[in-house]
């Protein structure tokens, strides 16, 4: 072999090498599922962990090409560990990208972390309006709604179609809950009805009589209340035990009743709440859905489900586009931002600020399911309060 002949083949070798590292560097790619597997939320963190997956094992096990290896951690629901457990997912594990979480004030750490190091986050649940408000960031996605946008939904229902004048509001005290009631509050009063009470629980707590009877005895025509998972379940029970849904119709977002039917039973039925996701759809693509989650967990999917399996399609968008390199971020958003993403509950895009713009759906409770009535609000987007990009 000539001089130069040899230059040309070790060039060449060099250049497959550098090749086969890059591939090699690519690697699996690891998603650090931080999610809720204890506590009040447990249920709302397994489904989004099963759709995540199922959508996952519909592309082959790999998204842009990658094969998806997972870290899992509980964060139960406790915003006093979130920093920490966020950051044994970005800093011991090393993660390419975070999937997380269900609670508002754990997912507002999350947003800081991932806002300081560049992580990307993909929010399956936390409806916390400053994820994509004030905390927006190119990095940052949610694949399921703001606290604002079933909320205010819900009181522009109440006022206009139910004609309700006055109405109460309980929840928890913390972001969601104070968010989802002053998003029904906004929405209530714009169409003319008034909040005359705002009531509060600590979370987790489930001791709601005290306040039960305070309803009772101020008569509104109306409450509006936020929980979810175990806390729904145990509030809407207690609500028709104590004889209010006889006389005082409680509305609320989708969340009271969504997940939870088989344990509330009968306490639950007739209810109207407003949420992105309904059963009934009928759509080949939410049906398609619906039987391929039936069939992997045995289980009849929830609006977190969906959301799982959005976050999941929201990565593939992301990683199609720069050919699974994560680190990409600008074409990665860009990507994400131009897209229609092909969700059970309809098709949306996320806009500018990343967080869902989508139709919310009015439904009412009959037997096992929450159908959807009508469309409450047709592509309804956040007002994204505050976000600069
Ligand atoms: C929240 O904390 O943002 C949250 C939790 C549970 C839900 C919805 C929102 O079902």
């Amino acid at each position: 072999m000539s001089q130069k002949n040899l230059r040309t083949a070790l060039t060449a070798l060099t250049l497959a090498c550098i090749a086969t590292l890059g591939h090699a560097q690519q690697g699996k790619l690891k998603v650090g599922l931080m999610l809720p597997y204890s506590g009040t939320y447990t249920a709302l963190g397994v489904a989004i962990e099963n759709g995540f997956k199922l959508r996952v094992e519909e592309q082959g096990g790999k998204l842009g090409g990658r094969e998806i290896e997972y870290v899992k951690v509980d964060d139960e629901s406790d915003p006093a560990k979130a920093t920490d457990n966020v950051n044994k997912l970005i800093k011991r594990d090393n993660v390419d990208v975070i999937v997380g979480t269900v609670h508002s004030g754990v997912a507002m750490a999350m947003a800081k972390a991932a806002k300081e190091s560049g992580t990307t986050l993909i929010v399956p649940n936390a409806g916390a309006d400053a994820v994509t408000g004030p905390m927006c960031a190119p990095n940052i996605f949610r694949s399921s709604f703001s606290n604002w946008q079933p909320a205010y939904a819900m009181g522009e229902v109440a006022a206009k179609q139910e004609k309700k004048k006055k109405a109460i509001t309980i929840t928890w005290k913390y972001a969601a809950g104070d968010e989802s009631t002053n998003g029904f509050k906004e929405g209530f009063e714009k169409a003319g009805g008034q909040v005359v009470k705002q009531l509060t629980v600590p979370f987790p707590n489930v001791e709601f009589q005290a306040l039960l009877t305070e309803i009772a005895a101020a008569k509104p025509d109306a409450v509006y209340a936020f929980f979810a998972g175990g806390g729904a379940v145990k509030f809407v029970k207690d609500y028709a035990a104590a004889g209010l849904n006889k006389t005082i119709p409680l509305y609320g977002p989708g969340f009271l009743t969504d997940g939870t039917l088989d344990a509330q039973g009968d306490s639950a039925q007739g209810m109207l709440t407003t949420l992105h996701y309904a059963d009934g759809l009928n759509t080949p693509r939410d049906t398609s859905f619906r039987t391929a989650y039936a069939k992997a967990f045995k289980l009849q999917p929830d609006v977190y489900a969906v959301q799982g399996y959005d976050a999941a399609q929201i990565l593939a968008i992301g990683l199609d586009a720069t050919k699974g390199d994560i680190s990409k971020k600008a074409e990665f958003a860009a990507a994400v931002e131009k897209a229609k993403i092909d969700s059970p509950r309809g098709a949306f895009s996320v806009g500018k600020s990343h967080n869902p713009v989508q139709d919310i759906y009015l439904r009412k409770v009959d037997g096992k399911e929450n159908k959807m009535v009508s469309v409450a609000i047709k592509g309804l987007a956040d007002p994204a309060r505050g976000c600069r990009m």
